[in-house]
């Protein structure tokens, strides 16, 4: 379905708003603003769960998520950090393995704008501040993504 036209204009706002989308042309954003899913939450709900596969990048439009991270099986997830408007998460899954490498849960109601794996391969996945965001918790990823290796093979 077309998005409104109202739709279309806040969404363009907000990506405009977003710094690592400084790079994108009004054209892309406006394929972007076209392609996402507005997507909402209640406190508590998980937006991203670890160790899951997954699809999807997200960028937050209200409220706020905590990003929650279990380093070993049988431990307390560490908290990780707080993000909100403007904020964007979900790429690493979308780089080679699919694996979810934190948990994401809703603070409070939350709405995000929710893009695709082929659409953010398009239209996203090219900026630097995208491809190149890492973490201090990486190593993880390598570990999550051997162990999904050996449970599909
Ligand atoms: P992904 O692994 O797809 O799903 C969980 C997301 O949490 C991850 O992508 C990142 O966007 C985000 N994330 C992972 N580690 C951190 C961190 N240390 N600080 C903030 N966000 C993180």
């Amino acid at each position: 379905m077309r998005t409104g036209l109202i739709r279309h204009s806040q969404y363009m706002e907000l990506l405009r708003s977003v710094p690592s989308f400084k790079a994108l042309t009004e054209d892309v954003l406006s394929k972007v603003a076209d392609v996402l899913e507005e997507t909402h939450y209640s406190d508590g709900d998980y937006l991203i769960r670890q160790g899951a596969t997954g699809d999807t990048f997200f960028i937050i439009s209200e409220g706020q998520v905590k990003v929650t991270q279990q380093k070993l099986a049988n431990e307390e997830p560490v908290y990780l950090s707080t993000l909100s408007r403007g904020d964007w998460f979900g790429e690493q899954a979308l780089k080679g393995e699919d694996v979810r490498t934190a948990s994401v849960t809703a603070v409070g109601d939350v709405t995000c704008l929710v893009v695709d794996r082929e659409s953010f391969r398009q239209l996203i996945g090219g900026l630097d501040d995208v491809s190149n965001r890492t973490y201090e918790s990486d190593e993880l990823k390598a570990k999550l993504e051997a162990e999904a290796e050996f449970f599909s093979s």
